[in-house]
């Protein structure tokens, strides 16, 4: 009696039906499909702050190889080219990185990537992003919040008067040693926002891309130069 039961655990594995496992698979697909979906990134302040209402709701915009927070300073100059991003496997790896378009004109993405020195959060092609640090990048399960190697480290760090950079804090103790004692710093959460969906249905497909038509694209995310 207990060795059937035995063997009927060990069996129970196999006894899903093919019908089943393609369900399952299907439905996992579908949980998942939100990765490849092009977002925005949003930050928010973690704790009080008199300084939180500067950052909170902000967009994230690359400018000069690296992650801002777009203050929107000065206001009738766009600060820098919004991350538009998703998760993509990174190459020879097992585990997603981050892609995100860098310019509006042309279809190019590059890689974030976290700098193993200064702790910047930086966009770069693969051979910048490499020998620093490339993910895992993940999202928490119910917010979709921003993880990178599982845990929310992001800060907010004030690089010249209302000019926020983005940083993750790798050693988790207030970025000690990478930032100058006077400089202000916030914990930040970044939430991912998706595009607007659109009514043209091309411009939609293009904007809620979830399957990888985008050959082109790729391509450029391993290329060395990235003028
Ligand atoms: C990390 O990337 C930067 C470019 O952002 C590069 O200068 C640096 O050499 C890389 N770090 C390492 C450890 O190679």
């Amino acid at each position: 009696m207990v060795l059937s039961i035995i063997i009927a655990l060990c069996a129970a594995p196999g006894l899903m039906g093919t019908q089943e496992a393609i369900r399952q698979a299907q439905a996992k697909e579908k949980r998942e499909e939100h990765r490849a979906r092009r977002c925005k990134l949003v930050a928010r302040c973690v704790r009080a702050s008199a300084r939180r209402c500067e950052i909170d709701g902000r967009q994230l915009v690359l400018r000069n190889n690296k992650l801002y927070i777009d203050t929107e300073t000065p206001r009738d100059i766009q600060f820098g080219h919004p991350f538009t991003g998703y998760y993509l496997p990174y190459p020879e790896a097992s585990y997603e990185g981050l892609v995100t378009t860098v310019r509006d004109d042309i279809p190019m993405l590059n890689w974030i990537y976290i700098d193993k020195e200064t702790n910047e959060v930086k966009y770069g092609v693969r051979v910048d992003a490499q020998p620093n640090l490339t993910g895992p990048f993940d999202c928490t399960r119910q917010d979709r919040r921003l993880t990178f190697e599982g845990w929310e480290g992001f800060v907010a760090a004030e690089e010249s008067p209302n000019i926020w950079a983005v940083y993750f804090d790798v050693e988790d103790d207030g970025l000690k040693g990478k930032v100058s004692p006077e400089t202000r710093i916030l914990e930040i959460e970044l939430s991912r926002k998706e595009t607007r969906y659109k009514k043209d249905a091309e411009a939609r497909k293009e904007d809620q891309t979830t399957t990888h038509d985008e050959k082109h694209m790729h391509v450029s995310v391993d290329a060395e130069d990235q003028t």
